[in-house]
């Protein structure tokens, strides 16, 4: 499967996000991860639709939202307006089966994801209702710069032989947080082949270095 780099603009210089998301451009990133945060589901509030309207037009990468709030079903709008390629809902916060269907009427991609907590075997009916993405959390959500919970490599290879079995062998997994160059061999050979990263990539003196290094 072709490994894919998702950075998180959280561990960006917000004061400058637009010039930002063409940096990660520029260095070979394949998504752009948003960290939506409501400040109810999480304890803090980061951003909402309208960041995701205001990167858009700095960047043709798709724009990954994960949505670290309550009640997604009453956001999902926003975001498709906003330009938002795909939507990452947590299993914890809703009905994925029918959120799945208002996300995928509006024609973009639509996600689930669980917490280091949450079993793994929760976000297997999400595979079954058809996400087009499984993201699996690999710190608590809130915060970047984080350290990686290593629990999380048995989840990716649970998940992945479950996909395996029920027919979804190329689904994509996303594994997101606490991700560096030390850790991510074991990331992406536990199954996942999507990786997002904040602060491995905005801390590094050279993006495209970085980015490459994460594919591996
Ligand atoms: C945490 C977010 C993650 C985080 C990743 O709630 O979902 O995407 O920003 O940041 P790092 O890579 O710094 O752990
Ligand atoms: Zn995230």
């Amino acid at each position: 499967m072709n490994i894919k780099i998702a950075p998180s603009i959280l561990a960006s210089d917000f004061s400058k996000v637009g010039e930002e998301v063409q940096r990660l451009e520029k260095s070979g990133a394949d998504l752009v991860h948003c960290d939506v945060m409501d400040g109810n589901f999480v304890p803090p509030i980061t951003f909402g639709a309208q960041m995701v309207r205001a990167i858009r037009p700095h960047t043709n990468l798709p724009l990954d939202c994960h949505l670290m709030v309550l009640h997604p079903e009453t956001h999902i709008e926003d975001f498709v307006r906003a330009g938002a390629d795909n939507i990452t809902v947590h299993v914890e916060t809703c009905d994925i089966p029918a959120l799945f269907q208002k996300i995928a009427a509006y024609g973009v991609k639509k996600s689930a994801v669980i917490n280091p907590e949450t079993d793994v075997e929760k976000v297997f009916p999400a595979v079954e209702a058809g996400a087009d993405m499984i993201l699996l959390m690999s710190v608590h959500p809130g915060w970047g710069g984080q350290k990686f919970i290593p629990e999380t490599l048995k989840k990716i290879e649970l998940l992945r032989d479950f996909c395996i079995k029920c027919g979804r062998a190329e689904l994509d997994i996303e594994v997101d947080g606490g991700i560096t160059e030390e850790n991510v061999k074991d990331v992406i050979a536990a199954g996942a082949n999507v990786i997002v990263a904040g602060s491995t990539v905005f801390r590094s003196k050279d993006m495209a270095e970085t980015v490459k290094r994460l594919r591996g």
